[in-house]
């Protein structure tokens, strides 16, 4: 009966049933508590009613009682704090390894891009059984993706990226929302998420045509003339970008910060006060040069310049070998 009637969300990924364990712990405590304080209001309520001819009692309060539930309670509330931050972190942390996923939301309309080329609007088909991280920015104002079958959701804001991952365990299609209110039509930023078995994934991939979002990064970068001065043979007169992505990098301000996209994305916007130590400030601003999709493009041919993962050997976008960009 309840299948017509559902109370929660389906289950479709692999993080859903430790936020409803969670949840539903919340709910039971808290029912549990209300009806406790209700039923003992309305049991001393009679208990301890005015009777005629029995003079009232004046107590003064009980040390022992009051640390009991002060104590039991804060060990209550550290076990849930506990709990939550420990969901938190596997949230918030995407494995590595996981296939990426480009998102730029925009009034009112969500687009998507695989690694693999293939761009999405309102739409988004992924494998079961596979980690996904989303590298989300917005061309506009802030939105927010979400996913009640998975149990996530992310702000995502203008000018900087935010991820967010998750791990398909069902097949299936699911709701995806926009959850910050973006303007007139934030009701209607919605889309679809389609699970499907390895096989029909694989199918579905190559579909149709798609130039590898990496591989149109290299394009780009050589036709921006960004590759005159990074050059990945030798050190040019800006760094050397290979194996960058995920190290720590020294800049000339002193600080020292680790290569994220949004270190990346903030450098090929405008670099200054992000130059790296020992190079001039010579590169050129190229906000509102670049599409959010460019940067994009830009950001994951840089990332398959050698992305270090610990016991393996550098890896090194297939493409990116063979059509290095001439250099002169
Ligand atoms: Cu986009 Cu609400």
């Amino acid at each position: 009966m309840f299948d017509n009637f559902p109370l929660w969300p389906p289950q479709a990924s692999s993080g859903a049933a430790n936020v409803d364990a969670l949840y539903v712990f919340l709910l039971l405590l808290s029912s549990f508590v209300c009806l406790a304080i209700f039923g003992l209001i309305v049991v001393f309520a009679v208990k301890y009613r005015r009777r005629p001819g029995v003079a009232a009692e004046q107590i003064e309060g009980s040390t022992p009682l009051e640390l009991t539930w002060s104590i039991i309670p804060f060990f209550i509330f550290l076990f849930i704090f506990a709990w939550g931050a420990v969901i938190y972190f596997q949230e918030r942390t995407p494995p590595r390894g996981a296939t990426e996923v480009y998102v730029v939301a925009k009034q009112w309309m969500w687009k998507l891009q695989h690694e693999e080329g293939q761009r999405e609007i309102n739409e988004l088909h992924v494998p079961v059984g596979r980690d996904v991280k989303l590298v989300m920015t917005s061309q506009d104002v802030i939105h927010s993706f979400y996913i009640p079958a998975f149990r996530i959701k992310q702000d995502v804001l203008p000018g900087r990226y935010t991820t967010a991952w998750f791990h398909a365990i069902k097949p299936g299609t699911y709701h995806l929302f926009c959850a910050e209110y973006c303007g007139t039509s934030h009701s209607g930023m919605i889309g679809e998420i389609v699970v499907m078995e390895p096989a029909d994934y694989q199918a579905w991939l190559s579909g149709g045509p798609a130039v590898p979002l990496a591989v149109s990064g290299q394009k780009l970068f050589s036709e921006m003339g960004c590759s005159t001065c990074h050059r990945s043979d030798v050190q040019g007169r800006g760094p050397n970008l290979v194996g960058l992505f995920g190290k720590p990098v020294a800049l000339e301000d002193g600080r020292t910060l680790t290569v994220d996209e949004n270190y990346l994305r903030q450098c090929i916007l405008n670099s200054r006060g992000q130059t790296v130590k020992g190079f001039p400030p010579i590169m050129p601003v190229f906000q509102g040069l670049l599409s959010e999709e460019q940067v994009n493009a830009l950001v994951a041919y840089i990332k398959s310049l050698g992305i270090l993962v610990p016991g393996q050997a550098v890896k090194t976008a297939s493409a990116t070998s063979q059509s290095e960009p001439k250099v002169q």
